[in-house]
């Protein structure tokens, strides 16, 4: 089994944000899960260096479109790797290998019939690289994602003919429904495709910054599908000396809303004119909100994940994102809102819990897992959700998992409310069942703490390593499956207070 995921590149036009470093905890969460599940894993992520976005801020900085990429590209490097992605390769479109095979594909769809020459006239973004079609300008011709003035443009250029997919397109979302989710993106793609679809141009002739189009040098390939494509040319190159598209191709992408339709529609109808298999399928998220508005640079209404990380650690941050804001919705987040989940979730129910669980063993059981079997109360309150975890998160469904997995963090501490292991331990006749209570216990703890691993990797990893359960595969969540006997060792607290 293998498993391909990925995250949008993201624009060197500005430092990263926690709107960028949300689809990237994203995305990792689904290849560590994969991973855990056993799977052969590729996770991509990296940024988007060519096109206007890049160009027209390096213009306003006064430097080059590659100086610019070469200052923010490892920005990007370094948020990736402080959130704690495992992803397998960071691809920047400025790559050469990248840059090669774009224009393999470009021309073949070229070869292939799919591409002539001609005029386009419209309302353009250079923020999003875009024209908007009438029903998409904001008030006095203005962007409604960057609330920025657009421009006339008039440009002869190279068209892919888009058009002459609607029906493919529309047979392809009959046949799949699942290839855009959750639903309601699906039928907001569905809908612009019904509304009938016009070609898009191909290549820029007033923009020196991108890929050149192979048959006509003049001019670049447009932006957006010069990245688009990053996420084939990766797996071409991405491990030095072996091309793996074969063996992972094809992908589930992450992405948000705001490009929904480069996604949705440009992507499936130009990977049909190339003769590629289309991707598995795509989830599309919200925004985060920030005092109402999305999160963005152009809004300055950002919060730098540097500063969230030095105040809660990367698994906090990990965690609250997906806790926060349901996973597909929009959702405010604020400084507050972290502070509070990090107390009341992760320090007093999870932090505490592990706790209360190992430090009971050390007081009534010298330190070892007693053997012996759970009550059935609470084996049967935790046997099956492993699967109903699996199950939401083959659908991405990232914060519902989470949820199937806080119940059992709260079962858990119910359940030492309930039996109240201290005065177990003042009564010799009660023994047996208190080698039960905390069995079952240690094993709740060990099997939510690996349900929990592909969200917040180190702590669980260190409580894990506590709990001699060293070894995270998602096979050994079954409750029960582990008998007792294992010497606990000392753990430092998960989420001490602030
Ligand atoms: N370069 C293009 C994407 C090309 S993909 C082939 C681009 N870049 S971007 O830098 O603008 O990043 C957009 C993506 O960043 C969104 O789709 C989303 O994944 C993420 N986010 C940026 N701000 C965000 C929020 N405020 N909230 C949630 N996600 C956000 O578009």
């Amino acid at each position: 089994m293998s498993f391909y995921v990925t995250t949008p590149i993201y624009y060197v036009n500005g430092e990263p944000h926690l709107g960028h470093a949300y689809s990237t905890i994203a995305a990792d969460i689904l290849a560590r899960h994969h991973r855990q599940r056993g799977e052969d894993v590729f996770f991509l992520t990296g940024t988007d260096e060519h096109g206007e976005p890049v160009a027209q801020q390096a213009e306003a900085e006064g430097v080059t479109p590659r100086e610019l990429g070469d200052r923010l590209a490892p920005r990007f490097k370094e948020m990736a790797a402080k959130i704690n992605a495992s992803n397998d390769f960071f691809i920047r479109t400025t790559d050469e290998g990248h840059m090669k095979r774009v224009q393999e594909i470009v021309q073949r769809v070229y070869d292939n019939g799919h591409v002539y020459e001609g005029m386009y006239e419209g309302w353009y973004c250079p923020r999003c690289a875009d024209f908007k079609t009438e029903s998409e300008l904001g008030p006095n011709n203005t962007c409604p994602i960057h609330q920025i003035p657009l421009t006339r443009e008039k440009q002869k250029n190279w068209f892919f003919k888009l058009s002459s997919f609607q029906p493919a397109l529309e047979r392809l979302y009959e046949e799949r429904p699942d290839f855009v989710v959750p639903d309601f993106r699906r039928n907001e793609a569905l809908s612009f495709i019904k509304q009938g679809l016009q070609d898009v141009s191909l290549s820029r002739p007033t923009l020196k910054w991108g890929v050149p189009v192979p048959w006509d040098t003049d001019q670049v390939i447009y932006v957006w599908f010069d990245a688009l494509l990053n996420y084939y040319t990766a797996l071409g190159y991405g491990i030095e000396g072996e091309d793996v598209t074969e063996k992972f191709w094809p992908p589930f992408h992450i992405l948000a809303k705001d490009i929904l339709k480069f996604h949705a529609v440009y992507w499936p109808a130009f990977l049909m004119a190339a003769d590629i298999e289309l991707p598995k399928r795509m989830f599309i998220h919200g925004f985060l909100l920030m005092g109402g508005h999305k999160m963005s640079k152009s809004l300055g209404n950002v919060l730098d994940p540097d500063e969230v990380i030095a105040k809660f650690g990367a698994d906090a941050l990990r965690f609250y994102c997906f806790r926060e804001v349901s996973f597909g919705q929009d959702g405010q987040i604020s400084p507050a809102g972290f502070e509070s989940r990090y107390e009341t979730e992760l320090a007093d129910q999870y932090g505490n819990l592990a706790n209360r669980v190992l430090s009971m063993i050390g007081r009534y059981r010298d330190g070892v897992v007693p053997e012996g079997d759970a009550e059935a109360g609470l084996a049967g309150d935790l046997e099956g959700a492993p699967d109903r975890v699996r199950a939401l998160l083959d659908d991405a469904e990232l914060t519902q998992a989470l949820e199937e997995i806080w119940k059992l963090v709260r079962r858990l501490n119910q359940y030492v409310e309930e039996t109240k292991p201290w005065e177990l331990s003042k009564d010799d006749a009660a023994a047996d069942r208190l080698d039960s209570v905390l069995y079952g216990l240690a094993e709740g703890l060990r099997v939510t703490t690996l349900l929990l691993h592909a969200y917040m990797p180190e702590t669980t990893g260190r409580l894990l390593k506590a709990l001699q359960a060293d070894g995270a595969s998602f096979d050994n969540a079954g409750f029960g499956s582990r008998p007792g006997g294992q010497q606990i060792g000392a753990l430092e607290p998960l989420f001490p207070k602030r």
